[in-house]
């Protein structure tokens, strides 16, 4: 391969610079040409293009975001879209992408993969951490840093007036922000798609405890539960049965997407971002490089994008025992 095309695509993460920062200068360090791609599949339609170089990467190790900036590209997903992007690809003499988003993101590499024979390589970066293949999505850690230290805000005025709230954090599908999260930062209950607590039994829980001495509460709720209420309406429901609580709710909402990445995420980018440009420049193609085992590893891309990552049902017992 002689030139590489970097992408972020979907939404955004911190970490994703870090790994922008990696891949450009992997390719410089083995003498390759590096192009961003802006906008992601969408700026690829558009020839929206930047050569880049070990210097065009210098002071954004530290920043959250995507310098690339991240789209979802509608037209990416037509035939005639892809047919433009690799048009456009071809006029530049990019031979290989590197693809820096989730599940959705990768999708769109596969196809294009086996349309045109297109060299790809998927870094998986999303807060959710909903990928197979890896312990570790970028952002992820971050993302539970910036909920842990909401949660501990939250904390002081929920016991400072007797309260119960209701947090409300991202995981459109996945529990994995909810669960950590929830745990480090001391929740009563934690509510997330991939285990059904059920309305009963919360009720129960937080009966439970105030019988037990608890003046102040937190449940942590991923926004994908399945309990078949919004977090409001959970409220208004705990509240008409037990009106004993003061309720107040919180949603953490897209701060929880920002922010300067933590040492771990920086240090993941890094090494993703290696991982990368050198399969791609043994030949490899349709991977996406992961953490397992603190292992960088290749997973099939279409592995990566059909598998599930699975939640590990272990924390559930010890959020469990720890809220006695
Ligand atoms: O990045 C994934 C995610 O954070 C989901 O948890 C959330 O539902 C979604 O992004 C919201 O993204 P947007 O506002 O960009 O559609």
């Amino acid at each position: 391969i002689k030139k590489v095309g970097v992408l972020t695509s979907g939404g955004d993460s911190p970490g994703m610079n870090a790994a922008i920062r990696s891949v450009v200068r992997t390719c410089a360090y083995h003498n390759i040409e590096c192009v961003g791609i802006y906008r992601g599949y969408q700026g690829m339609i558009e020839g929206d293009f930047i050569e880049m170089g070990a210097r065009s990467v210098h002071n954004i190790i530290n920043k959250g975001g995507t310098i690339l900036k991240s789209a979802r590209s509608k037209e990416f997903r037509t035939p005639e879209g892809r047919k433009k992007a690799f048009d456009e690809l071809t006029k530049v003499g990019v031979d290989a992408l590197v693809i820096i988003g989730g599940d959705g993101s990768f999708t769109g590499a596969e196809i294009f993969n086996q349309e045109y024979g297109f060299p790809v390589m998927g870094i998986p970066g999303t807060i959710d951490n909903d990928i197979y293949g890896t312990s570790h999505t970028l952002g992820y850690d971050t993302a539970l840093n910036t909920v842990v230290e909401c949660i501990d805000k939250i904390r002081d005025t929920a016991s400072s007036h007797n309260r119960l709230f209701f947090v409300e954090v991202m995981g459109r599908d996945a529990g994995h922000i909810a669960l950590n999260a929830g745990i480090g930062g001391g929740a009563e209950e934690i509510l997330i798609p991939e285990a059904e607590l059920g309305l009963e039994r919360l009720l129960e829980s937080l009966q439970k405890s105030k019988a037990t001495g608890k003046s102040s509460s937190i449940v942590v709720i991923a926004e994908g539960d399945k309990i078949g209420k919004n977090v409001f309406e959970l409220k208004d429901f705990v509240e008409a049965n037990l009106p004993e609580y003061d309720i107040r709710v919180s949603v953490l909402g897209h701060m929880q997407r920002g922010g300067a990445p933590s040492c771990y995420d920086r240090v993941l980018a890094s090494r993703l971002g290696v991982k990368a440009v050198e399969s791609l420049i043994e030949g490899k193609s349709n991977f996406m490089v992961g953490m397992l085992n603190d292992e960088v590893t290749l997973t099939p891309l279409l592995q990566a994008i059909k598998g599930e990552s699975v939640i590990d049902r272990e924390l559930l017992r010890v959020s469990e025992i720890m809220s006695i």
